[in-house]
């Protein structure tokens, strides 16, 4: 402390850092100690045979199941330093509720239990919660608390489709979920969508043809397009599923990532579905932080023991301590500041961005203003290629996210989706769009 003049939780820090590289040894009471040095090189090793185990055909799977991490990973990697991030999928740090987060991790960890088991279905006063933020005929007694929203909906597309089946994804949409269903041996099949959202008729046409059971629909601020599922679609959508025996995997991400200037929000299709036609999946991530793995499931009838024992077989249940800092942090007056203060700072990014895109690239259709979600969809010029675009794009100093992961078949035209929640403020948003038209400009000199 005294030679480099830094605090002592600099030095225990330090410390702890040292010890987890192995450089030092704690011994409780006598002192930290060098650690003897490694004597024999860590051995490398062969890993070349699993090239074949991984590839070997068993011929038993008729059913192909694909995992490809691409898609996802667009928004979870970090991209390369100096580089604008308008591909991120979660707030940026500084629109986190940091201390807010911090103060309920810190009051969880001191609830007794806190680190017991949890029921598996989640903690009553949790589940209790999410229910009511559904709203309708909801009750804790239909949900189950899950490790955010992507765990979810492997539960749910597990429960609900054998391998080797289709099921009916709106399109675009989120990559992630297409992953999921591929990864589980299902055939996604895409049912066309328009500013109001999934279109009907074509659904209607889907589930004859198709016989799928499921359709994955996001009716709030859809992902990418940000549409929101019309007033007499909404019954529409129900009435088609039901009619087909299929059930709607509602996937309600971005419901707390709404603009302040938006009109009231419809309720979740869950609210007003008493024959459980719909399973409901939503998550706290998107409004708080990627690591607030804590969402749910809300499914009513036989299929929610389904998802029960999914669920408890894969992963038992989700930690205890994060279900106790969900819960502190909800039931905190930070809370509804927090929630406030995103509405207000969405609303203002989704404005500079859209300016800024119409000042310096006009020839980019903007189909739809959405007043939720953390994105703008944009449809490229044609002679505009997507995949040399979004290299240039990196190569000018800005992430963006490209279309051709959100179709599942050929997609209709390209296509970038461009997220104003990632990035650090209207100074970037400002820089982002120039550089993006610095890579258009050397694509068409
Ligand atoms: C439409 C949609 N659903 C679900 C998720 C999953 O989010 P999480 O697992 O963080 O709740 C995402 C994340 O990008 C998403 O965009």
């Amino acid at each position: 402390m005294e030679r480099y003049r830094v605090s002592p939780v600099t030095v225990t820090r330090a410390l702890a850092q040292l010890a987890a590289e192995g450089l030092v040894v704690t011994r409780p009471g006598a002192g930290a100690f060098r650690a003897e040095p490694r004597t024999a090189a860590p051995d490398t090793g062969d890993t070349s045979w699993q090239e074949v185990a991984l590839s070997a055909d068993t011929a038993t799977e008729l059913v192909p199941r694909a995992v490809d991490a691409s898609g996802v990973l667009v928004t979870l990697a970090a991209p390369p330093p100096g580089v604008i991030e308008f591909n991120g999928g979660y707030l940026h740090p500084s629109l986190q509720p940091e201390r807010a987060l911090a103060a309920a991790l810190a009051r969880a960890g001191r609830r007794p239990g806190a680190w017991g088991r949890p029921p598996t279905d989640g903690l009553p006063e949790l589940r209790e919660w999410f229910a009511r933020e559904i709203g309708g005929s909801v009750t804790a007694a239909d949900l189950l608390v899950t490790a955010g929203g992507q765990s979810a909906i492997t539960t749910a597309l597990r429960a609900l489709a054998p391998p080797g089946t289709p099921v009916l994804v709106e399109s675009p949409t989120y990559p992630g979920m297409l992953a999921v269903a591929r990864a589980a041996g299902l055939r996604p099949v895409p049912v066309p969508t328009d500013a109001e959202g999934v279109r009907p008729e074509l659904l209607e046409a889907a589930f004859r043809a198709t016989g799928a059971r499921v359709l994955v629909c996001q009716p709030l601020f859809q992902n990418p397009t940000g549409a929101v599922l019309g007033p007499e679609r909404r019954r529409e959508v129900l009435r088609i599923a039901r009619a087909a025996g299929a059930f709607v995997v509602e996937d309600d991400f971005a419901r707390r990532l709404v603009h302040e200037d938006a009109p009231p929000l419809p309720a979740p299709l869950a609210a007003e579905d008493p024959d459980g036609v719909v399973v409901h999946v939503c998550s706290l991530t998107k409004a708080t932080s990627p690591s607030l793995r804590v969402g749910a499931l809300a499914a009513r009838g036989p299929v929610l023991e389904r998802l029960r024992a999914i669920q408890v077989v894969d992963s038992f249940f989700v930690p205890r301590p994060l279900q106790e800092a969900a819960l502190e942090l909800v039931g905190s007056p930070a809370w509804h500041r927090h929630q406030r203060a995103v509405a207000q700072e969405l609303r203002s990014r989704r404005g500079l961005l859209a300016g800024a895109l119409a000042d310096q690239l006009p020839a980019f259709a903007l189909p739809h203003i959405p007043y939720g979600g953390h994105h703008l969809w944009l449809r490229l010029p044609d002679g505009v290629p997507e995949a040399a675009l979004v290299a240039g794009a990196l190569r000018a100093g800005v992430a963006v996210a490209p279309g051709r992961p959100y179709f599942c078949a050929e997609p209709p035209a390209g296509h970038i989706r461009l997220s104003f929640a990632g990035v650090a403020g209207p100074t970037e948003i400002a820089e982002g769009v120039r550089r993006l038209r610095t890579a258009v400009d050397e694509l068409n000199p």
